[in-house]
Order: structure tokens, then sequence, then C-alpha cells
């Protein structure tokens, strides 16, 4: 079987067996703060797991993408170098929710293993949990039992907490988990070591597949364990180590997976697959790196230099360094393995096919800027070893922080030049590092305590901006050691942050006492919506009163619709290609980032500008459909985003069926006059490929507009009001640049009026010329340049001027080179004593050094004291 064949076998045996097929969840997490990206089927369901959402469908099964490079589960150090982790990778999952359990779960993988792909019997392992006395869990007979039914029971093996009791991360849903090994050794190896005892022991040729996980707990913040509401199936089966089974290969790497990747990397280098150890590593963490990162991108997280967006990089890097060095890859090479990918990928993950050209350019632009560090990076080295004898942790730690130098790159170059690299100093620097950025995003978030035993909460915001309500549970939580409380009701009005629109504000008023509290800020966190308090009210129950800011609530709904205007406009004035990136609709402002690679001309900002105004001018009428399927909904041509997670029913935001059809979870006008006026306040570059339009609406924009009209009128006023503005301004600066240049000239020549005079005044001492005097120039320029001509005229000088600019005293001191050297005289320490006499400070170098001060008085104390030095 091809790869497609045995995903497509996968998803056929399960929608048999009354499972909804669904699609994959964008690789990137927005709603959850336990999680950058997603890293395992389950994911997309965490809710369903908690009893936190509706179940639609009780069976489900999909081949999700998932992304382990962070957190809990992080395999990147391994990927490459070995032949059976990856970073991104899919993942097959059978669910249920509350529906199957155990039995089915087992019987259905062994029926799909054995009978669908015909996976041989005899190489296939399985593990059940052992049991944990200190968690009080017992051993998984139930497990062991059906088991027993379908294989031998020496293939059955207990498995520790740490393998077999699978948890999403250091909280949330988990449970005890039976796993399944295949033995992928020949003949002749498996008869001499039996395949059981290298389960779960690193071996790379007996892997685990499929892990089936039976949910049943809630892990919470302070370690115990609950019970869920319901028990489920979870299971995830690594699609790539399936297909190598199936394929009968030795390596993730040699199946049709990767080989069309690896391949042309080997024809573009020039090297062949298989022939050295590190050519091949370096293939396969190209193909590897090169998934992560463009599936990364076209679900939309950009590369960039903090969280999500710097492990995204970090990827890149590795990548383009391997190229760099291995493959001898110097310019651009990997964003070329874009289209091999999206052609692998068609019909499977579309997202990549529809923007391919967006993924390729913003990968060539990484690419092309880390190959300069990248150079500097290796030049560094260079210097930095020509005097040392060793490789400093820290010296290493720069070169990965700074330079984005993989530890073992810095290594392989220490082996070049025959040096040691200190790796304990690394691994503390290392190790200091992420504690550092682990202290400063740390949100230390509590459990949940109920108020009511109510558990799901509604939002009613789209029809109402009060309600009466109650609090169904709340927690605490502290970030960056501050104390905040969450809290959820069970009916809010409140609009959550998401689709870009910034959460409400407003107040909660308790009915029973009332007491009135302010909402800060309003959060989706997975199916909850929050409301976020830095008080919490004395008491918790009876009823309360739910009241949204309804003015800023008004202000963002106009930049929102907006923002629906602005992104048709784009597509009609600057073509399909553009897609939106990212947005940001506060009461205050919109931003609308875009696929787009060239600067917005100013005509096309105007045009973007006319249409989106005749459209609010035009007044057209919102249309909401909520509830719309989300097939339905795409054949009617809505636009929608890509890396977003949408649901089977979705809501649709229509201005004039033909100009601007979203979907869209946000709130909107009733109809685009109430947006009064749109005005775009910049057009800028965020990175490459994406730009930026910052624009302001309604009353903001008149608020603007109309103090623009002051500054122009004021600076017409002061202008004694021309009738050409623009000509009557540049005349003045005209004239200003040749009275200054007049000025300068005037300057100078009384410099030069000066020195004479000046070097009269010099003392003689000891073969020093020595002169303290005060000078009467009107800035500091002049100053330095007669200090300058002096020291040019004059030698073994030692200068002091003292001068008074502005009402604030100076000090100049000037010494020549010679003096410096025989007599150890410096100006800088000169100048920092000399410039307490005028309670000031300054510095520089050894023979020019200027200071400040407030007292005048003290410049002829200063003179005095310069006379000191001489001594
Ligand atoms: N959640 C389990 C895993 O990721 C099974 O899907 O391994």
């Amino acid at each position: 079987m091809t790869s497609r064949e045995i995903r497509q076998a996968y998803l056929d045996f399960f929608k048999s067996k009354g499972h909804q097929i669904v699609p994959s969840a964008p690789v990137v997490v927005k709603n959850d703060p336990t999680l950058m990206f997603t890293n395992a089927g389950m994911n997309q369901f965490k809710e369903l797991f908690l009893g936190e959402a509706n179940i639609k469908y009780p069976r489900v099964a999909d081949t999700q993408r998932c992304l382990r490079v962070s957190g809990k589960h992080n395999d990147l150090e391994e990927v490459g170098i070995d032949t059976y982790h990856h970073t991104l990778f899919e993942m097959l999952g059978n669910w249920s929710f509350g529906d199957y359990f155990k039995k089915e779960a087992i019987e259905w993988a062994w029926e799909l293993l054995t009978g669908v792909y015909q996976l041989d019997k005899s190489r296939l392992y399985v593990t059940i949990f052992e049991g944990d006395a200190t968690e009080s869990l017992q051993r998984d007979l139930e497990a062991f039992d059906l088991w027993k039914g379908l294989i031998s029971e020496d293939r059955i093996l207990l498995g520790n907490k740490k393998d077999n009791f699978w948890e999403m991360g250091d909280t949330g849903p988990c449970g005890p988990c039976s796993e399944i090994h295949y033995d992928m050794r020949s003949d002749e190896e498996r008869n001499a070591v039996s395949g059981a005892t290298l389960v779960n022991a690193d071996d790379p040729q007996v892997i685990e597949v499929w892990n089936l996980v039976f949910m049943q707990f809630n892990r919470l913040k302070d370690g115990s364990l609950v019970a869920l509401p319901a028990k489920h199936v979870d299971t995830g089966m690594g699609f790539e180590r399936l297909v190598r089974a199936i394929q009968g290969k030795s390596s993730n790497y040699d199946t049709d997976v990767f080989q069309p990747l690896i391949q042309f990397i080997a024809n573009k280098s020039g090297i062949p697959y298989g022939q050295d150890e590190k050519t091949d590593i370096a293939m396969r963490v190209l193909s590897d790196h090169i998934r992560a990162v463009s599936f990364a991108i076209a679900d939309g997280q950009l590369p960039s230099n903090n969280k999500a967006g710097y492990v995204i990089r970090r990827i890149l890097r590795r990548a383009v360094r391997y190229a760099y060095t291995f493959l001898n890859f110097k310019t651009p090479f990997i964003h070329e393995l874009v289209p091999v990918l999206s052609a692998q990928f068609h019909h499977v993950f579309d997202e990549l096919k529809q923007q391919e050209d967006f993924v390729e350019k913003v990968i060539l632009e990484e690419e092309v800027s880390f190959l300069r560090t990248l150079t500097a990076g290796i030049q560094r080295f260079e210097n930095y070893i020509g005097d040392h004898q060793s490789i400093d942790g820290n010296f290493a730690f720069e070169l990965f922080d700074t330079f984005g130098f993989p530890i073992d790159l810095t290594e392989l170059l220490a082996r070049e030049n025959n040096l040691q690299v200190d790796m304990e100093g690394f691994e503390r620097a290392l190790l200091a590092q992420k504690e550092r950025s682990r202290a400063a995003t740390s949100i230390d978030t509590g459990d949940w305590i109920p108020v009511n035993d109510q558990q799901e909460s509604q939002f009613i915001g789209y029809d109402h901006l009060s309600a009466h309500t109650e609090v169904v549970k709340y927690r605490k939580v502290s970030a960056k050691g501050k104390e905040q409380f969450q809290l959820v009701l069970a009916e809010t009005p409140f609009y959550a942050e998401g689709g870009g629109q910034v959460g409400d504000t407003g107040y909660l008023r308790f009915l029973d006492n009332n007491e009135k509290i302010d909402v800060l800020d309003s959060k989706k966190e997975n199916g909850l919506f929050i409301h976020f308090i830095d008080k919490l009210p004395s008491t918790l129950t009876g009823t309360v009163e739910a009241v949204v800011d309804e003015s800023k609530r008004k202000d963002s709904e106009s930049n929102h619709s907006a923002t629906h205007l602005l992104h048709a406009a784009l597509k009609e004035v600057l073509g399909d290609h553009v897609n939106q990136k990212g947005s940001l609709v506060s009461p205050d402002l919109l931003r609308f980032d875009f696929s787009h690679f060239s600067k917005l001309t100013y005509e096309e900002i105007k045009q973007i500008e006319d249409i989106v105004n005749r459209k609010i001018r035009e007044n057209i009428a919102l249309k909401e459909e909520r509830q719309v399927p989300y097939q339905q909904a795409l054949a009617s041509g809505v636009t929608a985003l890509f890396g977003e997670k949408y649901g089977d029913f979705v809501r649709i935001i229509t201005f004039e069926d033909a100009f601007s059809k979203e979907l869209c979870g946000g709130t909107h006008v009733k109809a685009t006059g109430e947006i009064g006026f749109f005005k775009i306040m910049s057009e800028s570059a965020v990175a490459a490929g994406v730009r930026r339009i910052e624009a302001i609406t309604g009353s903001k924009a008149s608020q603007v507009i109309r103090e623009y009209f002051e500054l122009m009128g004021n600076l017409k006023e002061l202008l004694n009001n021309p009738k050409d503005f623009v000509s009557s301004l540049s005349k003045l600066i005209d004239e200003n640049s040749a009275l200054k240049k007049e000025i300068e000239n005037q300057i100078r020549e009384r410099s030069k009026g000066m020195l004479a005079d000046l070097q009269a005044k010099m003392i003689h001492v000891n073969g020093i010329n020595f002169l303290a005097t005060k000078i009467d120039l009107p800035n500091l320029d002049a100053i330095k340049a007669l200090a300058y001509t002096l020291k040019g005229a004059v030698d073994n000088l030692f200068l002091v001027l003292a001068s008074e600019i502005d009402g604030k005293p100076n000090l100049t001191v000037m010494i020549s080179e010679e003096l410096v050297k025989t007599h150890q005289l410096n100006a800088g320490t000169i100048v920092r004593e000399l410039a307490k006499e005028i309670q000031g400070g300054g510095g520089g170098q050894p023979f020019f050094a200027t200071a400040g001060g407030k007292d005048v008085t003290g410049l002829d104390r200063a003179i005095e004291k310069a006379k000191d030095f001489l001594k």
C-alpha cells in the first residue's frame, strides 16, 4: 500500500465502525494557554473529555498534524539523528466520547492492524498499565483480559506510569493506556533476542506504533486525579511509523512519505542518500523540518523572535545549518522543497497547496537572513579560537543563542580545530536561560472551584449586552506575581477575545448585596467563556447582573465590520492572493495583516479607502447567519481563514452578497453606515510577504481628522496664512539652512581669531604646553573644533576649555597623544575630577573628553583645579 492508501484505509475502517471523519485541527493552538502547538490528536477534543462542551458525534476519527517540539512532549533533538522521531507527524486517531470503551478500542485496533493492514502477528507486542501504588491506581486487568483473547499472553507486557499512563500535559485529561509495538528486525535478530525484551527500550527497530488511551481522569493543578464525568477512548497511531511497518522499511525516511523529499535533496546536492551517515542525517533533518515549518506557516504561525514563532524559527535554522554545513548549500535552498511537499499533501491537507507561494516566500526570506548570521557566527567562532585553547560553555551558548548555532555544530567546528567544548558550562547556561524564560512566562493557574453544579456556559452577547445570571465556577491565577481571578457565568453577554476582536469589559453586580466588580477582560479557553476580575466579591452565589461596556463594544463592532470591508477591498484592489494573516480589532483601532509581496502605493491605498468608504455610505445591512453547516458555507463562497479551527456549524457575516462574506464569530454593526468613516493611518511590513494596515473608524476617525485640521490651522497661522502653504514652508526651510551655514562660517572665523590669543596665554612647564581658560563660543561643536585645531597646532598640549552654553557649564579637555603616553595623563579621568566643581559628570577618551554640569559658578574653580594636574 502507498502511504495515501494506508491513510485512507484507516479513515474508511473507522467510518465503517460508525465514526464521523473530521478534519485535522491547525497545528498552531490558539485558545489554550497550556499549549503552543497541537501535540496529540486529542487536543481539539479536550473540552469534550472534560465535559465542558456538547458532544455532537460520540465517535470520531481523523488524521491530525502534530508537532512535538516544546513542552511536555518534545522530540526535537532526536529528529534526523534517529529514524523514527519527527517534528511534524500525522497522528491517526479514533475517539469515543462516553460511547464505546476498552473492548471495542482494542478489538478494532487488532482487526485493522492484522486484518486490513495484514501486519505480521509474530512481530506485534502490546503493553498494559501495571498500576501505581502512589496514585492508588489499579493494574489494568480489563485490558489484559481483552488482549488475552487476541494475542498470546507472553506478548502482553506490563508498563509503568511513565509509559502506560498517558497525560496531555501537567494538568488535564489522562488515563491508563495500552500500546501496540512492532518488531521490525530481521528473522535472524528476532531469533537471537526476543522482541519482548526490547519493547520501550529505545531500540530503533522495535517501536511503538499505536497508543490506546482510556481517558478516565482529570489531573488537577495540585497533582490529584479526579474522575471525568464519563469514560472515553483516545487513540493515536504514528502514521509514518505505521507506513514503515506496512512497507517493511527499516527507517521512516525510507517510506514514500519522505522519499520524494529526500530524493529531491539528494538530486540538488549531488550527494546520494545512503552514502554517508553525516549527509544522510542532514537529508533527514531537512526532509523532516520542512514539514513542520511549512505547516506551521500555512496554519498562521510566522517565524519570529518569541514563543511559538521562535520555535518555528529555530527549527528552520536547524535545517539551514545542516544544509549549509553538511550538504554544501551556501545559498537558500530549503524553500524549494515546499512545492514537493505541497504536492504530497494535495487533497490531504490542502492548506499548503493553497498558500504555496506565500509559504515558500516566507521560508526564503528566513533562509536569506539566517545565512547571513550563520556566516557571521562562523567568523565569530574563528576569531574566538584565535586566542582560546578550548571552547568555553558560555561562548558555546552565545553561538547557540545569538547566532542560532545548535550545539552539535559548535562541537563539530571545535573538533575540526582539535578543541574541546565545555559541555557542562553550556548546559548550565542553557538551563539558566530556560529558567529565565519559564519565570518570565509562567502563569500559575489554580484549579476551578465550582459554585454551582452547572457545567456549561453560554454566550448570549450577539443579542444582549446584559443578563441576569449566576456564577458557575472561579479560580485564582497569578501571572508575574500579580494575583487575579477568573470566573465563569452560566450565561454571558461578554464577548470573549477571538477572531482578532478584543474581549468585552464591563461589570458584574451581585444583586444579593449590590456589590459591583469590574470585568477587565474576557477570554475563551477551550469551550469556556472566562471573565477576568482583580478581586473576588464577598459572596459568589445568587443572581448576578452582567453588563457590557456598550460604548467600547460599539467601537469594536465598527472596527470589526470595517475590517471585513477592508479585507474585501484589498482582494479587489490587490488580487486574490491576499489572505488574512492576523488581525486586531479593538475599540480604538483595527490592525490587519495580510499576505502581499510589495509595499502598497499611495494610489492603491487611496483606492482601498475609497471602496471601504463607499460601502459605508451605501449603508449595507448586516446579514448574519448562525449555525450554517460548514460545507454549505464553503460552497456559498465565504472567505475562510487558514489556521482557524471551524466547527461543523459556522456563522457567516455578509455585507452585500457579492462583496464581503466571511466566516466570523465576532460582533458587528447592524448596517455599514454605523462605521461612519474609515481612514488608513499606516501601511508597513511585518514579515516577509506580510503587510500590515492600521486604520481607524467612526468617532475616533473624526477626532483624528479634527486634530489634523487643528494642527494644520496652527501651522498656517504661524506662517501668516499663506496662499500656498507648502511653498512658503519650503522657502522657510531653505532660508533657515542658508542662515545656519552663514552662522557656522562666522563661528569658524571667530575661533580662528582666538587662536593667536590662546596660544599667547599658554604656559610651558616641564615640556608641557598648558592652557586652562574660559571660552565664549555658541555651541559644543565649535568648542570641539577649536580644541582639535589647537591640538594640530601645538605639540605636548594639555588644554582645558571652560564654557557656558545656554546657561549651562561645560568642560572640554584635550591632551596630546604623546603626553597621554609619557605622563600618564588621561582626559577622561581629569574631566570627571574637574566636573565635580560644576556639579556634573562626563567622560571620553584618554586624549579628548567632555563634561556638562549644573553650577556655572564652578567654572573658575575647575580652571584652578586643572593646574593641580600640571604638578
Ligand atoms: N493521546 C495519546 C497520544 O498522544 C493517544 O492519542 O499518544
